[in-house]
C-alpha cells in the first residue's frame, strides 16, 4: 500500500523575516497538490512568525530537547515548539549528531518527548561515505535506527524516518536507485519488527541532494514515502517542482 507522500523542507540555519514571503509562496503553491503533505522545518526563532504567516500549513522545528523544562540554556522543549505553532520537528539530523555529538539514545529521548506532546517527528539516520565504501551501510544504519526509535507508537502524533546518507547531503551526490531501495526496504523491515502492523504506516523519507531533476526518479522507488530536502527547499521555484514530482508519482506503481 502506498502511503501519502510527505515532502519536508529543512531550512537549517537559513531564514530571516525577509524570507517569510518565500514561506508564503511555498504554502500557497503547495495547496495545488492536496495529495502530498508538505512541511517546512525552519529555525526555532522563525517558527512563530512562519506559523502565523501561513495558517494551516505545517511548520516544524529542526531539533528539540528531551526534557519538559529546566536548566538547559539555549534549548527548546517540545511544548515550546508546539506553543510557537509547530506541528512537527526533525530529530537526529546528522549535522547535530556530528556537531552536537548527539547519541542514538538522546535522539530516541527527543523523539519520545516530541511525540508525547503531539508533535510529528522526522527521525534522521544515515551512513558516512567511509561506511558506505566499506560495505557496512545497511548494518550501520540498521543499528542506528534500532537504537534511535522510540519503543512504541502511541498517541496521535506521527513518526517518519528520514534516510539521509551523510555523503549525499549538500554534495549533489545521490545513491543509486537500488541502493536507496535496499536501504528503505531494510528500514521498513525493522519498523515492522519493532511496531508490527503500525510499522507499515511509518513514512520513510529519502534526503540528500534531492532536486527537481532527480525527485521523480527517487519518488518512484518502493518504500520512498517522501523526501527531506535541504538546499532546494529554500526557494519555491526549486521546492514546488519537487512537491509536484511527488504528486505525479502518487497513484502510480513503484519500482522495487
Ligand atoms: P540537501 O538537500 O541540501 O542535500 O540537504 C539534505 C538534508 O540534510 C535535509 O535534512
Amino acid at each position: 500500500m502506498a502511503l501519502k507522500k510527505l515532502v519536508a523542507g529543512n531550512w537549517k540555519m537559513h531564514g530571516l523575516s525577509a524570507d517569510l514571503s518565500e514561506i508564503e509562496a511555498i504554502a500557497t503553491a503547495a495547496r495545488d497538490y492536496p495529495n502530498v503533505d508538505v512541511a517546512l522545518c525552519v529555525p526555532a526563532i522563525l517558527i512563530e512568525r512562519a506559523a502565523r504567516a501561513v495558517p494551516g500549513f505545517s511548520i516544524g522545528g529542526q531539533d528539540v530537547h528531551d526534557a519538559e523544562q529546566g536548566a538547559h540554556t539555549g534549548c527548546t522543549s517540545a511544548l515550546m515548539l508546539l506553543d510557537a505553532g509547530a506541528s512537527l520537528t526533525i530529530v537526529g539530523h546528522s549535522e547535530r549528531r556530528d556537531a552536537q555529538r548527539e547519541s542514538n539514545e538522546e535522539v530516541r529521548a527527543k523523539a519520545e518527548a516530541a511525540l508525547s506532546v503531539g508533535l510529528d517527528v522526522i527521525l534522521c539516520i544515515g551512513e558516512s561515505f567511509d561506511v558506505r565504501e566499506r560495505g557496512a551501510a545497511v548494518d550501520t544504519v540498521t543499528a542506528q535506527l534500532d537504537a534511535s526509535l522510540p519503543p512504541s507508537l502511541e498517541g496521535e502524533a506521527e513518526l517518519a524516518v528520514a534516510y539521509e546518507p551523510i555523503w549525499a547531503i549538500g554534495t549533489g551526490k545521490v545513491p543509486t536507485g537500488p541502493q536507496i531501495a535496499e536501504m528503505h526496504a531494510t528500514i521498513r523491515a525493522r519498523l515492522r519488527a519493532r511496531y508490527g502492523a503500525d510499522g507499515t504506516h511509518v513514512r520513510i523519507l529519502y534526503g540528500g541532494s534531492v532536486k527537481p531533476s532527480n525527485a521523480g526518479e527517487i519518488f518512484a522507488i518502493a518504500d520512498v514515502d517522501g523526501a527531506l530536502v535541504g538546499g532546494a527547499s529554500l526557494k519555491a521555484a526549486d521546492f514546488i517542482p519537487i512537491v509536484a514530482a511527488a504528486a505525479a508519482v502518487e497513484g502510480q506503481g513503484t519500482i522495487a
